[in-house]
């Protein structure tokens, strides 16, 4: 397969990286075809790694455009492939246990996770494997491999609400909130296009080899998303297992478990990057949280994008089947 590159040039995708002080963040901005999806510099350098990485058919990818609840599903997927081995969860991070595939080429920081390509290729099967990047970016041996895939949406005000506290925290930005959800919308920001991101997904939800799940589902019913992707995996757990474990993937469970709540990572960057203590990677997990940040006119025109998007796909947001 042969891409192609074009720079990103939506004056607020600009802005934004202009607006951004960190020093490992990588700013660069091109959008990859095919895919649309905007990467970095970095992504282009290793982009024949990513599509030639060998894949194994036991693997369990965990998909996602960012802030739609990757983190939440990585912890619930790993534990119900390890046979709810809490002991092990608390005692490696989830980066260990579940590799982020792309942190080598969004950020130019050698230490924390150094190679993460390598990292995966070294797992020990059954791997466990995050990764933002859209479906046409995948590694080719996806579509002959057919591991399990568990894709995670989320409604997208929410996500950019959380995405741009994300930049803020890790990336250093000091811009306006207006430029950011502008940059959203525009989708020039680093994994969009949002929308063909998830309907790409939404469009394979019946193939045996894939789950769909969203963040409202797991916010109102927890334990019945356990029970779906417990039996997507092939796994039983009992009534007990399935209580245990949604106790343990409750927000101020996680929020104040070092094993995932990334507070090692943001303590770095809050160092490096003179944020505010105040920025944290979990942050709220709620759903409809954007209304506290987003005007009503600023909410009409992400339904009015969203409306547009989704004509004729079927997709209902928070709703992960027909
Ligand atoms: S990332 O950086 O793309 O991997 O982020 P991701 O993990 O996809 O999304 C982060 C948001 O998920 C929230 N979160 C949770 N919400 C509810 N319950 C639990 N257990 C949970 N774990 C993580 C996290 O707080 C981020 O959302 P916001 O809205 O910013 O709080």
């Amino acid at each position: 397969m042969s891409f192609r590159y074009e720079p990103v040039e939506e004056p607020t995708a600009l802005k934004l990286n202009e607006a951004s002080t960190s020093k490992i963040f990588q700013k660069s901005a091109w959008r990859v075809y095919p895919s649309e999806c905007v990467v970095t510099d970095l992504y282009r350098q290793l982009e024949p790694h990513i599509s030639n990485l060998p894949v194994r058919e036991d693997d369990v990818w965990i998909l996602s455009y960012p802030k739609c609840g990757t983190t939440w599903t990585q912890e619930m997927v790993w534990l119900i492939g390890n046979d709810c081995n809490y002991e092990e969860a608390k005692s490696r991070t989830l980066n260990e246990r579940v590799p982020f595939l792309d942190y080598v080429f969004i950020t130019a920081d050698t230490g924390a996770e150094g190679d993460t390509i390598q990292m995966v290729k070294e797992q020990p099967s059954p791997r466990y494997i995050k990764t933002h990047l859209p479906k046409d970016l995948l590694p080719s041996e996806i579509w002959t491999k057919n591991p399990k895939i568990i894709y995670v949406s989320r409604d997208p005000k929410d996500a950019a609400v959380s995405y741009y506290h994300h930049y803020k925290l890790w990336n250093a930005y000091n811009g306006s909130i207006e430029d950011f959800f502008e940059a959203f919308l525009s989708d020039s920001l680093i994994f969009s296009p949002f929308w063909k991101h998830v309907l790409d997904f939404w469009k394979l939800r019946n193939e045996p080899n894939v789950l769909f799940n969203t963040f409202e589902e797991m916010k109102q019913d927890l334990p019945a998303v356990i029970r779906r992707t417990a039996h997507f995996m092939g796994k039983k757990l009992t009534d007990q297992q399935v209580e245990e474990l949604a106790v343990h993937l409750s927000f101020s469970n996680m929020k104040n478990n070092p094993a995932v709540n990334k507070e090692d990572g943001a303590e770095m960057v809050r160092t490096m990057n003179g944020v505010s203590s105040d920025l944290k990677f979990m942050r709220e997990g709620s759903a409809g949280g954007w209304r506290k940040v987003i005007s009503p006119e600023l909410a009409e025109r992400f339904d009015k994008w969203t409306e547009e998007k989704l004509r004729e796909t079927g997709y209902r947001i928070g709703i992960s089947s027909d």
